[in-house]
Order: C-alpha cells, then structure tokens, then sequence
C-alpha cells in the first residue's frame, strides 16, 4: 500500500470520518464507569456508530495478513494492556486505566482516535502516564507539517516520554490512513530529526504513541490481539488521525468533549 495523498474531496470525507471518531468516543465518556464491562461498551459503541453515525466499525472483522479477524467493534486494553485489548464480561474496576481505540468508516473514509479513560479515582502514577502520553501526542503532532520529516515527530515524542522517565513502545506504529485503515506510511513514536521520510500536504496520517511506567518491551497473549507490557507495567496510548497541511496540520478527530488542548501547542500550526 503506497502512500496516498487527498485531494479537496478526500479531505472533505476524512474530515466527517474524524469527527465521527471523536463524536464516539465522546458518546462512550461518561459511560466508562466501575462495574461497566468492555462488552457493554462495545455493543453501546457499534450501535451508537450504525444507528446514530450511520457509518461502520473498520475493526470488526479486520483481518490484516496472518491475524484471525478482530471480533469486535472497539479496542479496550486495560492497565498493563498496551493495543489491541479485546472486549470481555468483566466489569471495570474503580482505578483502572483504560484505552479506548475507536476506528469509524463514513462513506468509505477512515477516522481512527484513541483516549484514555480512567475508572473512578485512579492512583497518581496511572493519571501522570495517561496526561503525559497525551502530552507526547501532542508533541508529535507539533512537529507535522509540509517538508517535515516523520523522524522529526518520533524524535519529538521519544524525548520528552524518556525525559519523564517513561518508555516508548516500538513493535507499534502510527500509519497513513484513508480510504484503507492502515496504509503507508509507517508514523513511528521514536527516532531521529531529519530521517525517514518528508512529511507532504494532503497525507492523513495517525499519531499514536503506546507509552509504558517501566520497560518499553512488550508481548503478545494468547488470543493474537492483546499486547501487554512484559514487566506488566501500566501503558496508556492516545490516538489523533491528522491532515498535513502547507503551513501544519489540521487534527481531524477533535470533537467538543474531548480534553483541552495543552496550551504549550499554541495556534500557529493549527488549521
Ligand atoms: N485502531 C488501531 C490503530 O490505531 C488498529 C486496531 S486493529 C484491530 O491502528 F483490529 F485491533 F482493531
Ligand atoms: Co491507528
Ligand atoms: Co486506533
């Protein structure tokens, strides 16, 4: 899959796709509570997106090469879950810190978010990773504009996650993202300023950095989904699907609930 760039067209249907993904996980916010399970919310958030969004769930069923279909709607992945969490009939627990990873298809376009919720009052360690890997997004997101380069962001998000002594994850990545949901190129969360390759106006890309408290290796359980930590150290991952623009970039997956934008990403870039 090469990379592909939008046209006015194309932006337009990425911009309704992306704000669908924001809208749902808007919608899920004030439903992630103790006692809730991932089932539940899975099933609140396929029909929310087919009966009020009239659009489609692009995990259900996703099925890239050598993975056995994705069995559901959304991605949950809990504390030490880093990606992939697959929904379950346990019920949340006051504490824990959860992913939410939401991917909306709207007239063929893909709109893919990530947030982080926390269930009832959470320990000071587990909130400190979740607003710091929101920081580190936003970190990368700063960086993306037109003649940039791709090394420019994951070297923006690997420093300041390891300046807050947290580790970044590296079997994961951002990807370009359009009419398929994970196309070229590869957006990595690690790297060096000026490599890899330039970032050009009209790419739709994610950002969606996987950040751990202790060490950045990871592994895969059983059901060939769910990653975890290996040390079992808690993760947390943010996710914006963003439009390259000549000046910067537009984040597409906004939406009116979402948390504020950090104030040191300031207006100049935006839009
Ligand atoms: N939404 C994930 C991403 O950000 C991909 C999930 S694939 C699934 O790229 F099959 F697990 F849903
Ligand atoms: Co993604
Ligand atoms: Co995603």
């Amino acid at each position: 899959m090469t990379i592909t760039y939008k046209d006015s067209e194309g932006i337009a249907g990425m911009r309704v796709a992306g704000r669908l993904a924001g809208e749902l996980l808007d919608y899920l916010a004030p439903l992630v509570r103790p006692g809730i399970t991932t089932n539940e919310l899975d099933r609140l958030a396929e029909e929310h997106t087919t009966q009020v969004l009239m659009a489609t769930s692009a995990p259900l069923n996703y099925a890239p090469g050598g993975h056995n279909p994705y069995p559901n709607s959304i991605c949950t992945s809990i504390n030490l879950q880093v990606c992939h969490g697959i929904p379950n009939d346990m019920p949340l627990k006051k504490g824990d810190i959860v992913t939410v990873d939401v991917t909306v298809i709207k007239n063929g376009w893909h709109g893919d978010s990530s947030r982080m919720y926390m269930v009832g009052e959470v320990s000071v360690a587990a909130r400190r990773l979740c607003n710091l890997t929101y920081e580190a997004m936003w970190k990368g997101i700063m960086r993306v504009k037109d003649g940039a380069y791709l090394g420019d962001i994951g070297f923006a998000i690997q420093t300041f996650a390891e300046n807050h002594g947290l580790s970044v994850v590296r079997e994961y990545c951002g990807h370009g993202i359009g009419r398929s949901f994970h196309e070229e190129p590869q957006v990595l969360h690690y790297g060096k300023p000026g490599t890899l390759e330039r970032i050009k106006a009209g790419m739709t890309i994610t950002i969606e950095p996987m950040l751990n408290v202790g060490r950045r290796d990871v592994k895969e359980m059983g059901d060939g989904w769910t990653i975890v930590t290996k040390d079992r150290s808690l993760s947390a991952q943010w996710e914006h699907t963003v439009l390259v623009t000549p000046n910067g970039y537009e984040v597409l997956t906004l939406s009116p609930n979402g948390p504020p934008i950090p104030a040191f990403v300031g207006a100049d870039r935006q839009g």
